[in-house]
């Protein structure tokens, strides 16, 4: 296991490009692998869930080849013509990829075995296992809807309406995937708007997909989207932004970090993921977005981060499908800033890579920061930040990183800012959505020490 020790830096400086963003990059191979002729794919994550994915949409018939750093091309086979796959997919630690798939084949006649790793088989699938068995399919699955799961899809499905019951953006995406090979208009609601890059890219690819808005009493919002299925989907190309959930740990850690002026070039800025921005702006960050643009119908920008104080946040649950990936790290953030913070109504965090309430929660505890575990998120007490008078967390402690890559990166950040270094047991799992963080960061004025199995240290700036 390669553990990791992140040290104080001085100050980040510098341009940070970041790898392609993990939710487009499965969304781009799946669709194009349902789309007549050939995708051009752009800026691919090559990160370990997105070969999982690759891999899987490969044994389903697509022609997928790669011809450079992040170009790909796609030969799709139209819905109802994939193959079946020889052996189980394995999906390795991504729930994306396995969930999405699961949606695409329950209207499809074959029969599919999903395996994962001890992190996924840990997961939940029920939540897919539900609306897919809606269309027809037939599910089979570990105690308490975990993998390995089996579906057996069906050739003949029927349009279905369904309103998901938790907001996931994979339940979702799921969902529009088994209905894209269902005759008829099939329309889901969601009472919270979850990241909406299925829609945005479906549409690109020639979906008949309607997207509306809906306001709830409470002033939020939820959408209602219908979508015609056996529309034939053309193959397109797809330029995948630079992920902002990446791009997230040098902005936080150029935020805390004093002295710190970086650039994070050509980020995703789309607004259902971009919570944190505003949550931070609350706690008094200041982060400027140039050069906005648009690609392949996603929005993008130049982010420009200089260290400030962060004062303290209780943020709005209702906000949290927006930055449901970016908690770990904003937890991180709390930590560092002046007043006591307070995160509520985040039970979906249990159930991610890991139980990212617990380990977080551990993980600050064990580098002196006092934090309480409640049910469905945290209260934290912030060591002051970089305000006048204010302090660092303590750090010096050593935490587990659970499997989870999200709360691998968060615990480096915190040493980065800490009094004292932070050890983390093992980094390995970073590679699955964020290959060269370390070296990234270390690019920028971190020092995050990787110890080889022998224990030689690598990657030291
Ligand atoms: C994702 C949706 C989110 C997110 C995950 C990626 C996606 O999961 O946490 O990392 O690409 O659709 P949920 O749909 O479970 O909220």
């Amino acid at each position: 296991m390669p553990a990791c020790v992140s040290s104080q830096a001085t100050a980040l400086k510098g341009t940070a490009k970041i790898p392609g963003d993990k939710s487009i990059s499965h969304r781009a191979l799946i669709f194009a692998a349902l789309a007549s002729g050939e995708s051009r794919i752009e800026g691919l994550l090559e990160g370990e869930d997105v070969l999982h994915t690759a891999d899987a949409v490969r044994a389903l018939g697509a022609r997928v080849a790669r011809d450079g750093q992040g170009g790909w091309r796609v030969t799709g086979v139209a819905p109802g013509r994939l193959s079946q796959p020889a052996a189980p997919l394995q999906m390795g630690n991504s729930g994306t990829g396995a969930r999405l798939l699961m949606g695409l084949v329950a209207t499809q006649p074959m029969r599919v075995t999903f395996i994962g790793d001890d992190s996924l088989s840990r997961r939940p699938m029920g939540r897919i296992l539900e609306p897919v068995s809606l269309f027809g399919a037939e599910t089979e699955s570990a105690e308490g809807g975990r993998l390995p799961v089996t579906i057996t899809g069906t050739g003949d499905p029927a349009p279905q309406s369904y309103e998901v019951p938790v907001p996931s953006a994979q339940v979702k995406s799921a969902f529009l995937l088994a209905a894209l090979n269902t005759p008829g208009i099939s329309s889901l609601i969601e009472p919270l708007e979850t990241r909406d890059h299925s829609e945005r890219m479906l549409a690109a690819f020639g979906a008949d997909i309607t997207v509306e808005q809906q306001q709830n009493k409470d002033g939020t919002c939820g959408r209602r989207i219908e979508i015609t299925g056996k529309t034939p989907l053309t193959a397109t190309k797809i330029i995948v932004p630079r992920d902002f959930s990446s791009a997230a740990f040098p902005l936080v850690a150029a935020l805390l970090v004093p002295g710190s002026d970086i650039v994070i070039p050509g980020v995703g800025i789309n607004p259902l993921r971009t919570g944190l921005l505003e949550i931070l702006g609350h706690m008094g960050a200041v982060i400027g977005i140039v050069n906005q643009r648009e690609e392949a119908g996603e929005p993008i920008g130049d982010l420009h981060v200089k260290s400030g104080g962060l004062k303290a946040v209780t943020p709005d649950a209702a906000l949290a499908p927006r930055l449901i990936d970016e908690y770990p790290l904003l937890f991180v953030a709390a930590a560092s800033a002046s007043g006591t913070s307070v995160f509520r109504g985040l039970g979906e965090l249990r159930v991610k890579e890991s139980d990212r309430i617990s380990a977080m929660v551990a993980g600050l505890a064990a580098n002196g920061v006092a934090v309480e575990e409640l049910e469905d998120g945290l209260v934290i007490e912030g060591c002051g930040g970089i305000l006048p008078g204010g302090g660092r967390p303590p750090g010096g402690g050593s935490v587990a990183a659970h499997g989870d890559h999200r709360v691998a990166m968060a615990f480096l950040v915190l040493g980065a800012v800490a009094q004292n270094p932070v050890t983390l047991d093992d980094a390995a799992m970073i590679a699955t959505s964020f290959p060269g963080f370390i070296e990234l960061m270390n690019g920028l004025g971190c020092r995050m020490v990787q110890q080889s199995a022998a224990g030689v240290s690598r990657n030291e700036r």
